[in-house]
């Protein structure tokens, strides 16, 4: 199983200030699940760069794109707008679970806009760029991605499909 890291951020891209999400999620992956980093990435707040970034990594068959970044308020946050462009299918429960479990930490959770979804068998999930927030939210996410990204790349039809979890 291939994980995209994409850090969304015109200071970060610019190299104007050092990205520390994107390794906090690496190291996440690599040490917590039994998948593989294969695309990493710092881009600047721009919707085309973004909406390609994400379109290149699905068709190079990665099951999960994890962006940092971009999901607020100020004018130049664009990615959850370029991740709806994306994606076929919108996941909001994964949305709904961050926004909730943040809330508990911090009422400013309510502040991001971040989607979730699936386009053909990638699932793509923003997150803030804030680290602390980039830790916060992968605890909630790295009880269910096994189950999630299983039943993303299952043969249709198959047995597990109808089978009672
Ligand atoms: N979620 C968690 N879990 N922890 C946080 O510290 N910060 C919030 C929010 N979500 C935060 C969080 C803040 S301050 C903002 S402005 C929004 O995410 C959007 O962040 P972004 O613009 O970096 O994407």
């Amino acid at each position: 199983m291939q994980i995209g890291i994409l850090t969304v951020s015109d200071r970060g891209a610019r190299g104007d200030y050092e990205d520390r999400s994107g390794p906090i999620l690496a190291d996440i992956v690599q040490n917590r699940t039994p998948w593989q980093v294969s695309q990493r990435a710092i881009v600047p707040d721009e919707m085309e760069t973004i909406t390609n970034t994400l379109i290149a990594w699905c068709d190079a068959g990665v099951s999960l794109i994890l962006t940092s970044g971009g999901t607020g308020f100020s004018p130049r946050d664009v990615t959850p707008e370029a991740t709806k462009t994306v994606i076929e299918r919108e996941t909001p429960g994964i949305a709904e679970a961050l926004r909730a479990e943040s809330l508990k930490i911090t009422r400013h959770a309510m502040l991001s806009r971040a989607v979730a979804g699936i386009r053909g068998q990638t699932l793509i999930i923003n997150m803030p760029g804030n680290p602390k927030a980039v830790r916060e939210n992968m605890e909630v996410l790295l009880p269910i991605l096994p189950h999630a990204l299983e039943l993303l790349t299952e043969a249709p039809h198959s047995e597990s499909h109808h089978r009672q979890v």
